[in-house]
């Protein structure tokens, strides 16, 4: 089989917006490497091998794929036609093979974390997605890196993160040499949000709409194409966490084959344990831990915290410590 994928390069020389979303999609489910042959139809160029494969088979659309199997050619218009049909072809079947989260909690209760993260990569492969932001982000990530197995990661870049995270998340591809993708608030969201309120509304009102629109928007979106995801949380970082498990079903979000497998792998690891994982495997970390944060999100619900004080102290410290999440998690660590 051989892949190509026709990609427009428009009339001021840039590449057409669709085409460079369903490269990242691509490269989001680790299917990127499937595409054999890429071909630019260079609209200001009719003699261009993009656009005289285009009249070849009647396209106007891009990006489209020819799949060639034998001397029998297939054309696909849909990113996501494509991977639900050439790409991907037994999701239903995986899916059917996998454990609920009952089960799998109870297999790998009192496992290493590097094991969980192993099976996790072993059921979902690039279509389980680890959602980094933080310390404990990082050591997942470098646990994946060593299975050797395919895995995605995503950020969600709410536009408010400190210069010194947007240099870490930096770090982490550079470091690991993987992708990740950055999830972004919708605009009109966000204008209107700022418009009416400001860019400061959460130390009046509280920080719920503007992570609403910044972030947990963003994530329904992001975890829109995955069947899995895996985050940082632990037990031990705040009382509205104390019943974060391995393994969970997450009915508030949803993928494309029903509610989420969510892995906590280090549900039961403690601060100290995440650092000494850090020290001992060379793991980057965010600058700022060395100026006394420890929980860090955005820049603005952000700050250091003076020695005893908990962890989670300095994230939105003007409201209640039971309040302090951000709504990605809360749903199901309330239940
Ligand atoms: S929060 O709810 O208070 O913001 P916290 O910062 O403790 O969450 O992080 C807990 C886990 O949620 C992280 O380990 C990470 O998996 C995920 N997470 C939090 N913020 C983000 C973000 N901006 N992007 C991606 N994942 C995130
Ligand atoms: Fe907005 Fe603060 Fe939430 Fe970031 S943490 S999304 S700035 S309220």
């Amino acid at each position: 089989m051989h892949v190509t994928m026709i990609k427009k390069r428009l009339e001021n020389g840039e590449p057409c917006q669709k085409c460079v979303q369903a490269e990242e999609l691509l490269r989001r489910r680790g299917l990127w490497e499937r595409i054999d042959e890429v071909v630019v139809a260079d609209v200001r160029d009719p003699s261009s091998p993009g656009y005289l494969l285009a009249s070849q088979h009647g396209i106007d659309l891009a990006p489209f794929f020819i799949v060639k199997r034998g001397e029998q050619s297939v054309v696909y218009t849909s990113v996501l036609k494509l991977i639900g049909e050439v790409l991907s072809p037994k999701p239903v079947e995986a899916a059917a093979g996998v454990p609920d989260a009952a089960t799998l909690a109870a297999e790998l209760s009192g496992r290493r974390p590097e094991e969980i993260v192993a099976r996790a990569l072993e059921l979902f492969g690039s279509e389980l997605a680890i959602a980094f932001s933080g310390a404990e982000d990082v050591v997942l990530i470098d646990m994946a890196v060593k299975t050797g197995k395919p895995f995605s990661v995503f950020t969600l870049d709410t536009g408010r993160l400190a210069s010194e995270t947007y240099e870490f998340i930096e770090r982490v591809r550079k470091h690991y040499g993987v992708p990740i993708h950055a999830a972004f608030p919708q605009a009109p969201a966000v204008q209107a949000l700022v418009v009416k309120k400001g860019l400061f509304s959460f130390y009046e009102d509280g920080h719920g709409e503007c992570c609403g629109i910044r972030k947990v928007e963003p994530l329904r979106r992001t975890l829109a194409s995955y069947r899995a995801w895996m985050t940082g949380q632990r037990r031990d970082q705040s009382p509205t966490r104390s019943n974060v498990s391995l393994v969970e079903s997450d009915p508030g979000m949803a993928g494309p084959s029903g509610s989420l497998l969510k892995w906590n792998p280090l549900a039961f690891t403690t601060l100290g344990e995440v650092w000494q994982y850090i020290r001992d495997h060379g793991v980057p970390y965010n600058p700022l831990h060395e100026r006394g944060f420890v929980s860090i999100g955005c820049a603005p619900c952000t700050r250091a915290i003076r020695p005893g004080e908990h962890e989670r102290a300095g994230r939105w410290w003007w409201e209640e410590a039971t309040k302090r999440e951000c709504g990605l998690h809360s749903e199901l660590n309330q239940r």
